[in-house]
């Protein structure tokens, strides 16, 4: 836990959440619970014994691919749009409590329709979560659709086709897409005729890339059309490929704890926060999934001020950044950097 003042002006600072799983807030406590509500038969291992036993386990994750094997077997208990919305609804009352005000989240499809879940049932769910949060807590949202890299091709393409079919693009219930899932073992460019569609129709896109897997994987989201990357922490390997992203603008959605609890690096001092400060990449602190990695967006900030001891300067750039790289209307963030600017004040003594 830091410092208390710290902690204070850590929470109330506006934040803007920019990678967060939606399937990643599902807790071991409500996968059981919806696992006996929906006749869910979890595997018989025993990891899944109880709600303790699955806690336990996850403080345990040896790699990206580990964790997702449970990632997968999680979202499993989601079977209807009631259990989507409570799932959404229950991050966004988290992370308003955090002081987050604006939330763009991704979601997998895929990975829902392959057991035999309908699109329209995931997207209906998911935004009557984001409509709630919008009326009920004042939040922004936007949906961003992750395709995810262990499945086909061809099933990502059916689940493209879905959007199109629906108007989701034009009706921008679906505001961007992304990619995540296994990084280093598939195709770097899987998804190259997809993405380049998508970037015909304007559509925003970003990608997982840079997480476990070398500075090439984030060289070619880039390529294929990506204007923001996932993680990206292993871009300090690569100084052209740094000077490129700076210069360009591009935003890194950075995810500490998760970096930690997935062996991507020893502890918090190892992320790369300090040098990216210093070199001028921009970035925004994360959760990634809260629930399997023991901490929401706050825990990440308070994690990042005990590891680096940064100043109320060099967070307001960090909050300004991430508002001002947020996919939301120029009013929207003029009302948000307004915010800042009057907690930074509030806050001034503070060293
Ligand atoms: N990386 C890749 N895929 C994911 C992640 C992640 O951190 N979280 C959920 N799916
Ligand atoms: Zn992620």
């Amino acid at each position: 836990m830091c410092q208390s003042t710290w902690h204070d002006f850590l929470r109330g600072l506006p934040k803007c959440e920019h990678h967060v799983h939606l399937e990643g807030c599902l807790t071991p406590d409500l996968i059981f619970h919806l696992a006996s509500k929906n006749s869910v038969q979890l595997p018989p291992t025993p990891e899944y014994t109880s709600i303790e036993t699955l806690t336990h386990r996850y403080g345990h994750f040896t790699s990206l691919d580990d964790f997702l094997h449970f990632y997968f077997i999680g979202m499993s208990v989601l079977q209807h749009e009631s259990d989507f919305a409570d799932l959404a609804w229950a991050y966004f009352q988290k992370a308003h409590a955090d002081g987050v005000h604006h939330a763009e989240v991704f979601f997998d499809p895929q990975v829902h329709q392959d057991r035999g879940i309908a699109y329209e049932t995931i997207i209906a769910g998911f935004v009557a979560g984001c409509q709630r949060a919008e009326a009920e807590l004042g939040l922004s949202t936007r949906l961003i659709l992750c395709f995810v890299r262990h499945l086909s091709v061809e099933s990502a393409e059916r689940t493209y086709a879905k959007i199109l079919e629906n108007g989701h693009f034009e009706s921008d219930t679906v505001h961007g897409l992304g990619w995540s899932s296994s990084e280093v073992g598939p195709p770097k460019d899987m998804f190259r005729e997809i993405y380049a569609s998508a970037r015909e129709r304007g559509v925003r896109l970003t990608a997982h890339a840079g997480e476990e897997g070398d500075p090439t994987y984030i060289s070619t989201a880039l390529e294929l059309g990506a204007r923001r990357i996932d993680h990206g922490i292993r871009l300090v390997e690569d100084e052209g490929l740094m000077e490129r992203v700076v210069r360009e603008g591009i935003l890194l959605t950075v995810c500490p704890l998760s970096n930690v609890q997935l062996k991507c690096v020893k502890e918090v001092k190892e992320v790369p926060i300090r040098k990216f400060l210093d070199a001028g990449v921009k970035f925004s602190i994360n959760s990634d999934d809260p629930a399997y990695f023991g901490g929401y967006i706050l825990d990440n900030y308070c994690a990042v001020q005990e590891a680096f001891g940064l100043s109320v300067a060099e967070w307001r750039v960090i909050a300004v950044n991430s508002v001002s790289e947020s996919w939301i209307e120029e009013e929207r963030k003029l009302e948000l950097l307004e915010r800042i600017e009057e907690h930074v004040c509030g806050f001034a003594e503070l060293v």
